[in-house]
């Protein structure tokens, strides 16, 4: 008699929460180190880095990244920290590239490393490019990122272009107090080189805790002075309804701005995002409090089975939303360098 070897029945529903959100989409954070130290994201000292022993290797991020599109994640973002600061970032992105389901690969950069890793990151077949861009002043950088270097992240975006990279958005975090001024010259910017500009809100996720509701400058407001200046802001149609951004056109045709207001406009309801930290911890939101730990299942015996299971069990826990405006709002422990944005 022939015996057949237990066909692995896996699991290959699509990620589907209990709110009927379709999860497709993965935010792999490479590394928690930086090369500046922007507020809203680090504490400026005693940052505490995890040892290179816990951050996964590529093979293992592959590993997790091929599970998952075999449950239906099709696009992935990589960020940090800055990706950029680990070592051959480029050669991951070859590696996921080829990950078959895998149709989307975005980066998430400060700029600073772009002179040099820009035509690198386009020939591994990385699709698309995010550029944090807050200001263009060099006192203001100074006052956001505890370190020099708007010429540098300049030069990156400059790089970036000729590289051939197409659709760059630049996303530029407003702060209330701080950042009114830069809303106008970015936008210019953006518009002067043809490239998408996101305005996002701040967030309670900051290395120092001294995040406060005040500080928030709304997307309403940018709105609005956003209008003084350049005259009605025309929405554009929605074509992926699960983006964060409300998208705006100029009304004289040149360019297009996004409003990302996670604090006055929660846009939880149409999430499809799930996230991996530089150490292997599955999140289903940013201010989760719950993780999972993928790594000891990628370290020890654990099958991709297994692995499959736990990611949907992740998502199986996602809450309905942050609830950043409640009483009963519980600030995560990680800030946003150690999450991935
Ligand atoms: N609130 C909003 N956006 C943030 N980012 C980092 N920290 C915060 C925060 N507290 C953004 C950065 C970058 C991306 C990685 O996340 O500007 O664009
Ligand atoms: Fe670095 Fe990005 Fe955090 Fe700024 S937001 S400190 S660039 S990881």
């Amino acid at each position: 008699m022939i015996t057949v070897a237990p066909i692995v029945n896996r699991d290959l529903r699509p990620l589907v929460d209990r709110f009927g959100r379709v999860h497709t989409n993965l935010r792999v954070s490479v590394t928690d180190r930086c090369n500046i130290r922007c507020f809203y994201c680090m504490p400026l000292e005693n940052v505490q880095f995890k040892p290179r022993h816990e951050i996964l290797s590529f093979e293992e991020i592959e590993r997790f990244v091929r599970v998952a599109a075999g449950m239906g994640i099709r696009k992935i973002r990589l960020t940090g920290g800055e990706p950029l600061v680990r070592q051959d970032v480029d050669r991951l992105v070859a590696q996921l590239v080829r990950v078959p389901g895998i149709e989307d690969i975005a980066l998430t950069t400060n700029g600073i490393l772009l002179t040099q890793q820009a035509e690198g990151l386009k020939r591994a077949g990385l699709h698309r490019l995010n550029i944090s861009l807050d200001t263009l002043s060099e006192e203001r950088f100074q006052q956001i990122a505890r370190r020099e270097g708007i010429q540098r992240v300049l030069d990156g975006i400059a790089a970036a272009r000729e590289a051939g990279f197409e659709r760059i958005r630049l996303n530029a975090v407003a702060i209330r107090d701080l950042t009114e001024d830069d809303i106008v010259p970015l936008a210019d910017f953006a518009r002067r080189h043809g490239l998408e500009l996101r305005f996002i809100e701040f967030m309670p996720l900051d290395g120092e805790q001294h995040w406060a509701g005040r500080q928030v400058l709304s997307g309403a407001e940018i709105r609005q002075r956003l209008e003084e200046a350049f005259g009605p802001l025309v929405p554009a149609a929605r074509v992926n309804p699960s983006q964060p951004a409300v998208d705006f056109d100029f009304a004289d045709g040149r360019g297009r701005i996004g409003l990302i207001n996670p604090v006055t406009e929660p846009f939880c309801g149409d999430c499809d995002r799930l996230r991996l930290t530089a150490e292997g911890q599955i999140r289903n939101c940013l201010f989760s409090i719950e993780e999972w730990d993928a790594r000891t299942l990628l370290r020890g015996k654990g099958t991709d089975e297994q692995l499959a299971a736990m990611i949907r069990e992740s998502v199986g826990a996602k809450k309905a939303g942050h609830g950043i405006d409640s009483d009963e709002f519980v600030r995560p422990q990680r800030a946003m360098y150690q999450i991935g944005g």
